[in-house]
């Protein structure tokens, strides 16, 4: 087949799936009070999101789903792999429960993500061995439920599981750790008529290299572009993407499908992580890949989730404390920024989320008589920070210029909300008190809570712990926040 002709086999293929400005978005519920399914739902329609991508398969977001026709990509934990791996029954049951059924509830089920980047060097391996059977399994058992043709599975990796020895996209491979491994997976996927899910972070090269040049993640052109053979690489996307079609193209697989898997940039947390960079990023992306131009390797629409629709404040920070700032929406789903999707009619303004209950306007804060010498405030503010949010404390974030009563207010507020707005998570001794004048400064924001949703099974919200039960030393790395 020539050039030609793969490419318009691929754009068919890929206007099958979604027009040309056909973006998805990543749902994650790993909150303390997630947004009710029916109006995250409502959110995605409304702008205009035709696909939408999940970690598991949360029994309440499929319901509210059903009849949206949003194509959704259901998503099997790491911590399921080892079972589905070593029993093919237990990857029948998990279809059966979690996508036949759903299927026949009219939810638009396309793709089953077999694990989430189980590759990363930072798991040592730990799924190595797993992955692989049970995607194979998983296989089998959509088969046996007749759902092979309009279900695909797929593994969503993350973008070092490829590299290249010269730098240049031209020099693409899959990592010499895994290579007869991805080999066999790409085979697999192959076979089958399964795409290849990669998450691609221009964030993350920044975050860990100081010396990444930063105007090479953004899309404005201003970067000094990459010479490969000829060919000029402007931005980091690009070349990333088009590094894995040369690994993959140079194993044989050089037409398997590509869906970005996750895409985005978060707003806070770090000095690289504010509203203007993302927005930045993300409408960048957005005008990038509208018009269907595609990668100088894959000149193709790109098929696309952003990462992440919404902020999720339980995630873990080991990452870094940007972790829990992905969202282009806050936890109540307000927007954080102007993005042009290119879905909708209301240009560059996010919809946001509609008829989100709040808990009464009330904060917590430390009182005015207070003494900063306290020496209740070094323990209560670590305790504060350990059981609720304090990543938008910190150099370079939004309260980052704080002073130091309103960097111990900001933590108490955040346990206060956390624990909905209940009077025993405002009584740190001599310390806290309840306020009803808004303590926002800026674009720090001192939120207040939305009301818990208890639709979902599996979900305990609000279990508050005693304020004076201080755990010492555990969490003594936020003492760093004093
Ligand atoms: C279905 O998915 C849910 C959520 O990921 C999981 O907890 C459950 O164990 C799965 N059911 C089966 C039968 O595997
Ligand atoms: C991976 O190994 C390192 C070093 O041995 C260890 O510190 C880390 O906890 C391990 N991570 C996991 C996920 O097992
Ligand atoms: C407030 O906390 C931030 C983040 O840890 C810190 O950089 C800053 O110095 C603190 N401000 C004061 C006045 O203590
Ligand atoms: C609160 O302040 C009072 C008066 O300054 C003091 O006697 C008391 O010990 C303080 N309580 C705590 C728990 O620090």
């Amino acid at each position: 087949m020539g050039w030609f002709s793969l490419a318009i086999g691929l754009v068919s293929l890929c206007s099958m799936m979604c027009k040309v400005s056909c973006i998805g978005a990543n749902w994650g519920t790993q909150a303390s009070h997630p947004l009710p399914p029916d109006t995250v739902v409502r959110l995605l329609r409304e702008n205009g999101f035709q696909k939408v991508k999940l970690f598991d398969a949360d029994y309440g977001a499929l319901r509210a789903l059903g009849t949206s026709r949003i194509e959704v990509m259901v998503g099997i934990p790491n911590d399921m792999l080892q079972s589905l791996a070593s029993s093919l029954k237990a990857a029948e049951k998990w279809v059966a429960k979690n996508v036949s059924t759903h299927i026949s509830n009219n939810v638009n089920i396309r793709y089953v993500a077999v694990g989430n980047e189980p590759f990363l060097q930072t798991y040592n391996g730990s799924f190595l061995k797993t992955t692989f059977p049970a995607l194979q399994n998983v296989q089998s058992a959509l088969i046996k439920a007749g759902l092979s043709s309009q279900v695909k599975v797929t593994i969503p990796l993350n973008a070092d599981m490829y590299e290249s020895s010269t730098g240049l996209p031209s020099g693409g491979d899959f990592r010499a750790d895994i290579h007869d491994l991805m080999l066999a997976i790409v085979k697999f996927l192959s076979d089958n008529g399964a795409p290849f899910t990669v998450n691609i972070y221009p964030f993350i090269s920044l975050y860990t290299d100081s010396n990444f040049p930063v105007e090479y993640a953004f899309f404005d052109d201003n970067a000094t572009p990459l010479n490969d053979g000829g060919t000029s690489y402007y931005n980091m996307f690009d070349a990333n993407y088009d590094t894995l079609v040369w690994a993959l193209q140079k194993n044989g697989y050089g037409n398997l499908p590509i869906i970005v898997g996750e895409i985005g940039w978060p707003t806070d947390g770090d000095r690289n992580a504010n509203l203007m960079y993302a927005q930045r990023f993300n409408q960048g992306f957005m005008s990038h890949i509208s018009g269907g131009k595609g990668t100088p390797m894959r000149p193709v629409p790109v098929d696309a989730y952003l990462f992440s629709l919404i902020d999720e404040d339980s995630k873990s920070i080991d990452p870094g404390n940007f972790e829990r700032h992905w969202g282009i929406f806050t936890y109540d789903g307000l927007p954080k920024y102007q993005l042009n999707l290119g879905t909708t009619n209301s240009g560059s303004s996010l919809v946001p989320a509609g008829n989100v209950h709040y808990l009464d306007r009330k904060w917590c804060v430390m009182k005015p008589s207070a003494n900063l010498d306290d020496l209740q405030v070094a323990p209560s503010v670590s305790y504060a920070c350990g059981l609720a949010d304090c990543t938008s404390l910190g150099y370079g974030t939004s309260c980052g210029n704080l002073d130091a009563r309103g960097n111990i207010s900001y933590a108490l507020n955040s346990y206060y909300q956390r624990n909905n707005q209940l009077d025993r998570a405002c009584k740190f001794p001599n310390l806290s008190m309840v306020t009803k004048t808004d303590p926002t400064v800026g674009n720090c924001r001192f939120g207040v809570m939305i009301e818990p949703y208890y639709g979902a099974a599996e979900r305990t919200v609000g279990c508050l712990q005693m304020p004076l039960m201080l755990v010492s030393g555990l969490f003594s790395f936020l003492l760093t926040l004093m």
